[in-house]
């Protein structure tokens, strides 16, 4: 039988659409993590409700890596906009990915304040040595997209009638952030068109078991540009994210 492919999805209305597409679903837990193991077109495939954040969707995404050996993992959801080009309902491909909350501070005594402007993106997997002191450590960390699984999505890109679909960089923590300089300074730092709190865990916990990875995220809301919060975005990118499991499915 075939490796299954995984498609995270952290609240219930990200991920509760796509289990229900599934054809003979049997519901499996572990701790908090629900996993609906199916198949579609009768090829294997898992839809994991991981929870919200960054420990949560590594700890789902080890312990799936584990228990199913999957051959491709999908992490799906929402998220707010870093680009004043891109809208609500507007997908992007993670050509990238990239945790937004690993930073170092720059060095100030006690009364000189804080200034997160002059932080300085980490990279916690330069060495074995400290981060804080390795000058290696001083850059973002960035998670490739697969390139077969981009290609499926490319391939589905006319299915999707509510926007554009476009790649990009998605960026994660465990953080919503509403100050739109802020926001401004990652999409230059980092170079992120999208912010959620996921992505970049699933994609550290992929990479550190070599299985190929994308994520997949609508805008539910865009900050930069007025864009206001709509939770249907949710179910929308489930539809593209189905159409684009079963191209990735005929291609292999
Ligand atoms: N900032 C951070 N997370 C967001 N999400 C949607 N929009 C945003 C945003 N602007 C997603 C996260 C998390 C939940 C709060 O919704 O991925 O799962």
């Amino acid at each position: 039988s075939k490796n299954p492919i995984i498609i995270q999805g952290p609240m219930p209305i990200e991920a509760e659409n796509l289990a229900k597409r599934l054809d003979s679903v049997k519901v499996e837990k572990s701790g908090t993590f629900v996993f609906y193991k199916g198949t579609l077109d009768g090829y294997p495939v898992i839809v994991a409700k991981t929870g919200k954040g960054m420990e949560n969707t590594a700890a789902a995404t080890a312990i799936a890596i584990e228990r199913y050996k999957p051959s491709a993992i999908i992490n799906q959801g929402t998220s707010g906009g870093h680009d004043a080009d891109l809208n609500v309902y507007d997908i992007v491909l993670g050509k990238r990915t990239v945790n937004l909350g690993a930073l170092k501070t720059t060095s100030k005594l006690a009364g000189e304040g804080i200034d997160p402007t002059t932080w300085i993106p980490m990279d916690l997997m330069a060495s074995e040595g400290s981060a804080g002191e390795d000058p290696n450590a001083e850059k973002a960390r960035y998670y490739e997209g697969d390139a077969e699984l981009l290609a499926a999505a490319h391939a589905v890109k006319d299915t999707y009638k509510k926007g554009k679909v476009v790649e990009g960089t998605i960026g994660s923590a465990d953080v919503w952030n509403n100050e739109v300089d802020r926001i401004n300074w990652f999409h230059e730092k980092f170079g992120s068109s999208v912010e959620e709190m996921e992505g970049a865990a699933a994609a550290q916990m992929a990479k550190a078991y070599d299985v190929p990875f994308l994520g997949i995220r609508v805008l539910s809301n865009n900050k930069v540009n007025g864009g206001k919060y709509d939770p249907k975005t949710a179910a929308a990118n489930q539809e593209y994210v189905y159409e684009v499991v079963k191209k990735y499915i005929a291609q292999n």
